[in-house]
Order: structure tokens, then sequence, then C-alpha cells
């Protein structure tokens, strides 16, 4: 089902072939041949005006009261039906396709998400990124491109904006310029206005597409290499602790995700969210998300509550969407203590900084810990650390795996297993560089022998793995 009519309180039951239809000009390029590019259907500018002309006539003639009314369908019916009259008594001379689109943004205009139905439909599409009535981006396929889709006006972006927010039951004006909520797809949308947005309405859409990336995926637009996805699944599998590492919009999460789906589907999950993003296919399956404080500051219920009380779920594996506070302790512990094959994610950019992040929350969350037993802690928990990083090609990598071994002195001793290594930038703006392994054999590769599981030791010795 498309994110828009999981969006609305009004259905769209017949599919509504005008609506799902992607219009030409091809202004919106994939340079991945295999992902074919958007095609916009766009009026010209004589067009526009002739739309113009037709809406205000149609103002004048519709009782939009009745209209409110109506089902949408017959009023979807009715509007269209008015429309394609005054086209005709005023003799307007457009071509049939023309006349088609005209009418489709019409109805689109009055009862639906105006502009944005060009984009609500296309399940491609992960983000919707609107940050003026001129300026829409859209991320496909991990890259961010500009679509030639504008509003007419800031006022027209307001109302479009107004009506997704009261959709899902929530109010949006200047004495309350932003809402953060989550659509009934479980899509996440932000919108914020001015006077908080200085430049005008903006609204983004972090749609909650229905297959986020798997392993495979992601090998196949070159986040990694094959030989690091079979280790991946393989390091999920015999139950080690690891830690995603990278900044936002790195790909932590869809990581995570994929590497949640290789646990074997006969043990019991239990995750914790600050806002449910991720998508597992297993039965036995507990998710949870944590509560803000209500109007009265009463009612929170913290990743640290939760993480607690999940350790009496009877869990055999923990996955918490992302660590950032006092739940680093217990989340450690739980690691410690029975609970392996936990997975996590860390905002931070490189695996020691994920490390001194995770020791920083657990001597803010107030623990009377010497330095070195909280190091201690954290390299007999965390098994390895996985850092992606969004390129300025905005392709999102793995640059590097890392194994944590244990301690020297204060310090905790890490190896690094694989590595990204950038060569260049191709004409395209697009980075060189290929996955290498560092010819280091993992402390894990023995316990995956034990347990049946046997990587062929030259992914760990043979330098270059792959060429991405
Ligand atoms: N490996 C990847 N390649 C391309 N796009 C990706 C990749 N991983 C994630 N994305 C996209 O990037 C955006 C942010 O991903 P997300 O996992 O939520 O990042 P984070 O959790 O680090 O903020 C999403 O739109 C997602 O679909
Ligand atoms: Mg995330």
């Amino acid at each position: 089902m498309s994110l828009k009519s999981r969006i609305q309180n009004y259905t769209n039951k017949d599919g509504d072939p005008m609506l799902n239809k992607s219009l030409s000009a091809s202004d919106v390029h994939s340079e991945n041949p295999s992902m074919p590019p958007l095609v916009f259907d766009l009026l010209t500018a004589k067009d526009l005006e002739y739309k113009e002309k037709i809406h205000q006539k149609l103002m004048e003639i519709l009782d939009l009261s009745l209209i409110n009314k109506m089902a949408n369908e017959d009023a979807k019916k009715q509007i269209s039906e008015i429309a394609r009259r005054i086209i005709d008594d005023e003799s307007i001379p457009v071509i049939a396709r023309t006349r088609q689109l005209i009418v489709n943004e019409i109805v689109n205009d009055i009862l639906g998400f105006g502009p944005l139905e060009l984009l609500l439909y296309e399940p491609t599409i992960a983000d919707i990124l609107v940050n003026g009535y001129n300026s829409v981006f859209i991320e496909r396929f991990g890259k961010l491109e500009k679509t030639p889709i504008t509003f007419k006006d800031d006022a027209q972006l307001l109302k479009v904006i107004d009506r997704i927010v009261t959709n899902v039951g929530r109010r949006i004006d200047e004495s309350s310029p932003l809402v953060d909520a989550r659509l009934k797809d479980g899509s996440r949308v932000n919108a914020i206005i001015p006077p908080l947005a200085i430049d005008g309405p903006s609204l983004s859409i972090r749609r909650f597409t229905q297959d986020k990336m798997q392993l495979q995926d992601m090998v196949a637009i070159g986040t990694l290499s094959q030989a690091m996805a079979d280790v991946f699944a393989s390091m999920v599998k015999v139950r080690l602790n690891i830690l995603v590492s990278g900044g936002t919009g790195s790909g932590k999460t869809t990581m995570l995700n994929a590497l949640s789906n290789n646990i074997p589907n006969n043990e019991r999950i239990v995750t914790i969210e600050d806002s449910a993003e991720l998508q597992l296919k297993m039965d036995n399956l507990v998710r949870l998300e944590t509560r803000p404080p209500n109007i009265e500051g009463k009612g929170e219920v913290t990743q640290r509550d939760l993480v607690k009380n999940s350790l009496r779920m009877r869990p055999d594996r923990i996955v918490i969407g992302e660590v950032r506070g006092q739940e680093a302790f217990d989340m450690l512990q739980a690691m410690n203590t029975g609970h392996d094959g936990s997975l996590t994610t860390i905002h931070a950019n490189t695996p020691r900084d994920g490390l001194s992040r995770v020791e920083n929350m657990v001597t803010m969350a107030g623990f009377d810990l010497p330095v070195r037993t909280i190091r201690a802690q954290i390299a007999a928990a965390i098994n390895v650390v996985i850092q992606l990083e969004r390129m300025e090609d905005g392709k999102r990598r793995v640059v590097s795996v890392t194994e944590i071994n244990s301690m020297e002195g204060d310090v905790i001793t890490m190896s690094e297993i694989f590595k990204y290594e950038r060569r260049g930038v191709d004409d395209n703006g697009n980075i060189i560089g290929r996955y290498l392994s560092t010819g280091i054999v993992p402390r894990f590769h023995e316990r995956m022998k034990q347990r049946g599981i046997n990587i062929d030791l030259g992914v760990y010795i043979d330098q270059t793995i792959s060429s991405l």
C-alpha cells in the first residue's frame, strides 16, 4: 500500500490511476543505470497559467462546504467533472494529456497533498525533504536528488503541511510551529514553520519503507563487500556483541536492522527504541518504545527503564536502537552476563570514539566506578565495532570493522579487520576506493569455527577483497 493511502483518513480505493501516474522532463537522474531515474510529467509555465485560471473559475462555482461533506471519491469526481467542463467552456487550448494533468493537479490541490502526491506513491523514495516551496529533494537508493517539483508558494506548502499534520491528530501554527510525528504507516514526519524556520515552511518525511535494506542489498550498492557481508551474518549467528557506529544518517539503524535479521528465528528478541524504526521479521519478538514525560512532566519511561525491564523478559537477544545515555551501563551489564549477541548503534565518528562515548555515558550516569573498571567492562562486553560513514558523494560505506581485544594497562586494545581505502574521485564526484582486509585474523574466527561456521581464511588475509 502506498504511503499516502496510509497517511490519510480518507482513502483512495480505486487506486486512482491519475494520482499514480508519474509524469516527462527527466530532470531527476540516478547515476546508477540499474536504478531507473524518476521521470516527472510536469506542466509547462503556459499550462500552469491555464491551470490557475481553471482553478479560480472552479472555486467560484464549487461549493466547498458541500465538497467537504462528500465522500472523497464523490468529491474527486465532482471536481474533475467541473474542471473538465470549464476547460471545454473556455476553449482552453490543451491536448488531452495536458488536460488530464491539469485536472489531476487541481484535484490534488483541493483534496490531497498537492505536488507531494507525485512522490508519495513512489516506493523507491526513502526521504522527502521540502526546504521551501520551490525546493524539493528526495533520497532514493541512498542518493539525494533535487526534484523539479515545486509548490505555488509558501501558503500552498503550509496548507499541505497542515493537512498531513491534521491527519495524525496534531496541529501546527505560529504558536506551535514545530511538529514531529509518526504517520500511520510508521514514517516519521517533521514540520517546522516560521517563525522558527526563517526561510519558510520546511517538511521532512523519512519513510518507513516496507522493506528496509538487507546486507545483500547493501553489497549491491557498494556499502560493503560480499565477503564482509558474509562475515557480518556469521558474527550475528555466533552471538557477538556488536556496536554499529556512525554519524547521523550514515545508515546505522539500517545496518542494525540488516544485522538483526540474521538472528536465528528460534531466539527471543526484545528491541528497545526511542521511536520504533526497526523492522524485524522474526516471530518471537517484543518491541518496546520509550515514552516522553507528559505536560506535567510525569510518566516518562526511559531507555534505561526498558533495558532493565527487558532483562526480566527472558530475552535471548537485546537490540537497542541507539545507546545515548544511562542505559549504556545496563547494556554492558547485560552483554557481560549472558545476553551476548546483543546489538546496538552509537553516534560516533571512529570505533575508538564510539568506545569512549560509551565510557562517558556510564560515567555521566553517576556510577562511581574507576575508569579502568568501566573500560574493562566495555572491552569484555563489546566484540566488534562496525563503523559507517556517509561520504561526500552521498554513499554510505562501512569504513572499518574493528575487533575489540582486551586491556593493556588502561587502554582498550583493538584490531581492524576490514577497512575502506579511498583512492580518489571520478568525474561525477563519486568516490573511488576499495574494501580491504588488513591481514589480521580476528579472534572470533575461532569462535565461528567452534560453532560450525567456516569462513575461508583468505577473506582476512588476501588484501583486496573487493574493488567496489
Ligand atoms: N547502506 C546504505 N546505502 C544507501 N542508503 C542507505 C544505506 N543505509 C541507510 N540508507 C538510507 O539513509 C537514510 C538514513 O539511514 P539510517 O539507517 O536511518 O541512518 P542513521 O540511523 O545512521 O541515522 C535512510 O533514508 C536510509 O534508507
Ligand atoms: Mg538511526
